[in-house]
């Protein structure tokens, strides 16, 4: 199976991102809303937490990771790689450290190509495609 490139999709534009800052896009591809993260005058489009899919357009952004606002993965913002695996939620809704607990790695999320011309930010959708045979 391959993918078949559907072009470049406007996102946001410059503005709309603060540095070390999450933005939200209208833009959902199989059901996840994509994320654009600017790290340090570049540029990183990511998809949904691999866990249960929580919107990592939402998550608190540090030393270019991201931080998973349901249970707390984090993900490599550059790379999309899990650095740390969700931590396990008590009754009231707050996690528990995750200094002391050995926690489970995800697979990585999603991450798209993304470019910037005049200030418009874009994404390279791509589609799965079935090989020929
Ligand atoms: S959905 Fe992201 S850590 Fe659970």
């Amino acid at each position: 199976m391959g993918n078949e490139d559907t072009g470049w999709v406007k996102v946001a534009i410059t503005s709309d991102l603060e540095a070390n800052t999450a933005y939200e896009t209208d833009v959902e591809i199989d059901g996840q809303t994509v994320g654009v993260f600017e790290i340090e005058g570049q540029y990183y489009a990511l998809g949904a937490c691999t866990h249960e899919q929580g919107p990592l357009s939402q998550g608190m952004i540090e030393n270019g990771t991201v931080t998973c606002p349901w249970h707390s993965a984090v993900f490599d913002i550059r790379t999309g790689r899990c650095l740390s695996g969700p931590a396990a939620c008590r009754i009231d809704g707050s996690v528990l450290s995750t200094d002391s607990v050995d926690h489970e790695l995800l697979q990585p999320c999603t991450t798209y190509e993304i470019k910037v011309e005049d200030n418009d930010i874009y994404i390279r959708l791509r589609v799965p495609t079935l090989a020929q045979g």
